[in-house]
């Protein structure tokens, strides 16, 4: 259902750090892209979701431009730093009811304490906060969850809590996953199939 097809981009200053990529995720699937850093992996995140455009190629889901859906985006995606995804001027309960009707189970297998919802962004840490930031875009309007080394700095016990909650509420909803990361054996756990950004980039990476 997501459809990505020769893809290219290059930053203002430079040669391409994508070029000519194509796959697909289909629905429900869990992917992982792996591979070195600056190889262009955050890049190609941001471009499915939508955040930055190709210089050639598309990008459909369900067969349409992600710009074609109206209000909540399907293609959400979150990054290792939550500090950067949440609205600083809202109140925790404010950025993640926005999101979706949340049950309270779900916030106590996430570990997210009642008393932070009236407190500020910058009054969590950033583990809180990416508990917080990953809640939210687990909605069941949700259809491809795009997840940028969301655990890279977070403890082990704290990201097999996680990846437990992602992976049963992804299951729950049959939505599926990109999963960003160098981490082998993580990727090997929660995902079905694993894309080597090294196969898919033809160009000269630094
Ligand atoms: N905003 C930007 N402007 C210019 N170059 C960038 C920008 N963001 C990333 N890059 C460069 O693009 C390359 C790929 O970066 P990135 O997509 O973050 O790779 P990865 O996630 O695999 O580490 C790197 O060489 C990086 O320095
Ligand atoms: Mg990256």
């Amino acid at each position: 259902m997501l459809e990505v097809s020769n893809l290219e981009f290059s930053y203002d200053d430079g040669s391409p750090i994508l070029k000519d990529i194509s796959f697909s995720i289909s629905k429900g699937e869990r992917v992982a892209l792996l591979g070195p850093s600056g190889y262009g992996k955050s890049t190609l995140g941001k471009i499915i979701a939508g955040h930055m455009n190709p210089d050639k190629g598309t990008v459909l889901l369900n067969n349409q431009k992600l710009s074609k859906y109206k209000g909540y985006k399907p293609i959400q995606l979150i990054y290792q730093h939550a500090e950067k995804a949440l609205n600083n001027r809202w109140k925790i309960k404010d950025s993640l009811y926005e999101a979706w009707d949340i049950p309270v189970e779900l916030l106590e297998r996430m570990g997210i304490n009642q008393s932070w919802l009236d407190r500020w962004p910058n009054e969590l840490s950033g583990g809180q906060l990416q508990r917080i930031s990953v809640l939210r875009a687990l909605s069941p309007k949700t259809q491809l969850l795009i997840a940028d080394e969301i655990t890279a700095s977070l403890d082990t016990i704290t990201q097999a809590q996680l990846w437990n909650v992602v992976g049963d509420v992804l299951e729950t909803n049959n939505t599926s996953l990109l999963m960003i990361t160098h981490n082998e054996s993580l990727a090997k756990r929660i995902c079905s199939r694993i894309i080597q950004i090294e196969s898919l980039c033809t160009c000269t990476c630094t």
